[in-house]
């Protein structure tokens, strides 16, 4: 695995190669982003990786001052894998950020960047546009891979490859990776205590028997608030919001709804951030 840090470096080593895989980080890697970096290998022949704890897309200083930054290890593991991926790119903030980061963004992000993960972390989606975009005009990768856990990071990022890309990148999903309590593998994980880190499998749990009453019949917003109160009953867990969404369109659904829904959540258990979700299938009701 070749380590780059810079575009010019980067260009070096890809000019020459076809089928480029693409899959972003924010590194503190583990064992979701190795299931991407597997994908990426099966769908094309070259594989980058990047890490980079992007500044603009945290709302919160004090969240991106906390946010692991751990590349050494990020390396070792990457080189321990019995295939890793091809490069590591790994650029600097004023690589990413030649003008600084005073600069205004490209409103990509519209009226779903401040709804459910926007509405609480405002500017998050239009600062991970732009910086996805940049990674995906230094890389030009054939497919991009990105973790079904990032809900509507995955819905914008497909949106943006559309609109702005032309669908000249195939993006790519992987569902989501799970520890072994079905808690979702996150970086932020490595910052819940033992007690946080039992509790917050309440989330997961919450969502699967809301869709167990919802195939049994129960209206979705009867099945939201059985789960709304099984979350805010774990004294651990602060509930940010819950929602289930057409999937197509990423709005929320009425009861009458019949198609490919998705749950969202996101709360806070004890101080750290999580979000979830999960994917299914509402019948028409006769
Ligand atoms: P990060 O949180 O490091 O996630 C990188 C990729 O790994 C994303 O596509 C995310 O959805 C995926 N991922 C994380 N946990 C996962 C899990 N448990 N199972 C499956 N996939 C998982 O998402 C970002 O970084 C940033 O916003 C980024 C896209 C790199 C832009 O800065």
């Amino acid at each position: 695995m070749k380590v780059v840090h810079t575009v010019s470096q980067l260009r070096a080593e890809l000019d020459a190669l076809e089928n480029v895989g693409f899959v972003p980080t924010m590194g503190a890697l583990h064992e979701g982003h190795l299931a991407l970096i597997e994908l990426a290998q099966i769908e094309a022949e070259v594989v980058v990786v990047s890490v980079f704890v992007n500044p603009t897309q945290f709302s919160d200083d004090q969240d991106f001052a906390k946010y692991p930054r751990t590349l050494d290890t990020d390396i070792e593991m990457l080189q321990s894998l019995q295939k890793g991926p091809d490069i590591l790119f790994a650029p600097s903030v004023d690589e990413v950020y030649p003008d600084g980061l005073g600069q205004p963004l490209a409103p990509r992000a519209g009226a779903l960047g401040s709804v459910f993960e926007g509405a609480s972390r405002p500017g998050h989606f239009e600062g991970m546009l732009h910086v996805v975009s940049w990674f995906f005009r230094a890389v030009r990768p054939q497919v991009a891979v990105f973790g079904a856990k990032d809900a509507q990071q995955l819905f914008l990022v497909k949106r943006m490859v559309h609109r702005e890309f032309k669908d000249q990148i195939r993006v790519v999903e992987v569902e989501t990776v799970r520890a072994e309590n079905m808690l979702a593998r996150s970086s932020r994980n490595a910052r819940l205590s033992p007690a946080a880190f039992a509790a917050a499998p309440v989330l997961f749990e919450a969502m699967v028997k809301a869709e167990e009453l919802i195939t049994e019949g129960v209206a979705p917003s009867i099945a939201l608030e059985s789960a709304r109160k099984q979350i805010e009953s774990q004294p651990l867990a602060k509930l940010d919001y819950l929602a289930l969404v057409n999937k197509e369109n990423f709005a929320p659904i009425a009861d009458d709804f019949s198609g490919h829904a998705q749950m969202l959540v996101a709360a806070v258990v004890d101080g750290v951030r999580l979000i979830d979700n999960i994917s299914f299938y509402i019948q028409e009701q006769e």
